[in-house]
């Protein structure tokens, strides 16, 4: 693994078994890093270079089971928070047990693991924050109102890390795509709605892990606050 710019690193990356959180994690083992990857629906045996931890991390069971064991590995060089839920629809079609939802997976998960990392990563003096938002935590788009509710709540807790973190050695990165083709669509089935991008007009999970990948190996002198990116 000699020569991989992320060798000797450790990475978390929730949502790490599917879609765009599958994609980063594959992404940097490539680049070299030990990765730990989070999610519901990991199998427990690992490659080799990985670690999976099958958590749910809408629960602090879960969210308590990952610091722990991640305590054993060791502090994170990089933490991706990847995992999150989507829905579609009216305000007037769309319950509050969806926003509840939603915003236990795509704010309150990463704002624990945030406020329980970053901490640590500050007192050894370096680490990056990686937090993955969405076209729809700056723009307002019809039938979005509970997902775009947690993610300009991500944002703003994104934000907010910036300013607490800056000059500490701990950098803080929103990662903001449009459409991207995951199975967070299947249920939606996007090619039979007009009104929805089709699938092959999204972006690939791999763009947004070529972005991740980009910020991981920039150099400490060099911050990336937020990278938008959508299909051209
Ligand atoms: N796809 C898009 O168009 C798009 C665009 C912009 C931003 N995003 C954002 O990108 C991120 C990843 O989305 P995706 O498209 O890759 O979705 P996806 O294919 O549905 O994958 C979601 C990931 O989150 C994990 N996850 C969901 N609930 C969880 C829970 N309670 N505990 C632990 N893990 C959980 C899933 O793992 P398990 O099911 O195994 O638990 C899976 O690994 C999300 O934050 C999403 O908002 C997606």
């Amino acid at each position: 693994m000699t020569g991989k710019p992320l060798t000797g690193r450790l990475a978390l990356v929730t949502g790490g078994s599917k879609g765009i959180g599958a994609a980063i994690a594959a992404g940097l083992r490539l680049d070299g890093a030990t990765v730990v990857r989070a999610a519901r629906s990991l199998p427990e045996d690992a490659p080799a270079g990985e670690v999976h931890l099958a958590v749910d991390l809408e629960s602090d069971a879960g969210l308590g089971a990952l610091i722990d064991r991640l305590g054993r590995i060791g502090v994170p060089d990089l933490v991706v928070s990847a995992a999150g839920g989507f829905s579609l629809g009216g305000i007037e079609d769309v319950g509050v047990e969806v926003l509840d939802r939603l915003y236990q997976i795509n704010l309150r998960a990463p704002y624990e693991l945030a406020r329980r990392l970053l901490p640590p990563m500050k007192a050894r003096g370096r680490g990056r924050h990686i937090l993955i938002g969405s076209i729809a935590d700056h723009l307002a788009l019809p039938g979005n109102a509970a997902y775009a509710a947690t993610k300009f709540g991500a944002r703003g807790l994104h934000e907010v890390l910036q300013a607490e973190f800056r000059g500490s050695g701990v950098l803080c990165s929103l990662v903001s795509p449009g459409p991207v083709d995951t199975p967070l669509w299947d249920p939606i089935d996007p090619d039979r709605r007009p009104d929805l991008p089709s699938r092959a007009a999204m972006l690939r999970p791999d763009d947004v892990a070529a972005a991740v990948r980009w910020i991981a190996t920039r150099p400490p002198h060099v911050d990336v606050p937020w990278l938008q990116l959508g299909p051209a």
